[in-house]
């Protein structure tokens, strides 16, 4: 079998881990050009910098699934619709407060549906790709992190005390 049967033959062998990453793929490129123009568009100077880190590690993100894809015999592509609509949406109205509050709160929920998918898919390829499960906790624990600043941002904003619903 040469290489090109050997690839035709992965590709048919495993439909749903290409579909998969893929997704995932589409979907961390959109975080970076989310977090992106969210950096371009807020004025305040602490927040824009994490903004700007978070973009830089969406691009690791990026490149962890285009090497991976390619590494078991795929194609990354382009054609799953991405999410970078609902971020450059949003430009015009980031320099107000509710723009900036809004900004928040989308990088904050993206930050949780992340955790979520990857979360199931970990759960449903654990056994089979237990390497690459391991390497989505990592990029899991990222998007966590990035969700929870951005959620406790949004309550420094608010002036709502996270530590009141700590305990
Ligand atoms: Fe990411
Ligand atoms: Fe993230």
């Amino acid at each position: 079998m040469n290489n090109i049967h050997g690839v035709v033959f992965i590709m048919i062998k495993n439909p749903l881990l290409f579909f998969h990453m893929n997704r995932f793929l589409a979907f961390e490129r959109g975080a970076v050009r989310i977090y992106e123009s969210f950096a371009k568009a807020i004025k305040d100077e602490e927040i824009k910098k994490y903004m700007e880190k978070f973009a830089d590690i969406e691009y690791t993100h990026v490149q962890f699934w285009e090497k991976e894809i390619i590494k078991r015999g795929g194609k990354p592509t382009t054609k799953i619709a991405d999410i970078a609509v609902f971020g450059t949406s949003l430009i015009s109205t980031g320099v107000s407060k509710t723009g900036l509050l809004n900004m928040l709160r989308l990088g904050y929920y993206s930050e949780e549906i992340a955790v979520r998918d990857y979360s199931y898919f970990v759960t449903l390829w654990r056994k089979k790709y237990p390497q690459l499960a391991d390497k989505i906790w990592q990029i899991a624990s990222d998007e966590e992190l990035h969700g929870i600043w951005q959620k406790e941002k949004l309550y420094e904003l608010l002036g709502i005390n996270p530590g009141k619903y700590r305990t």
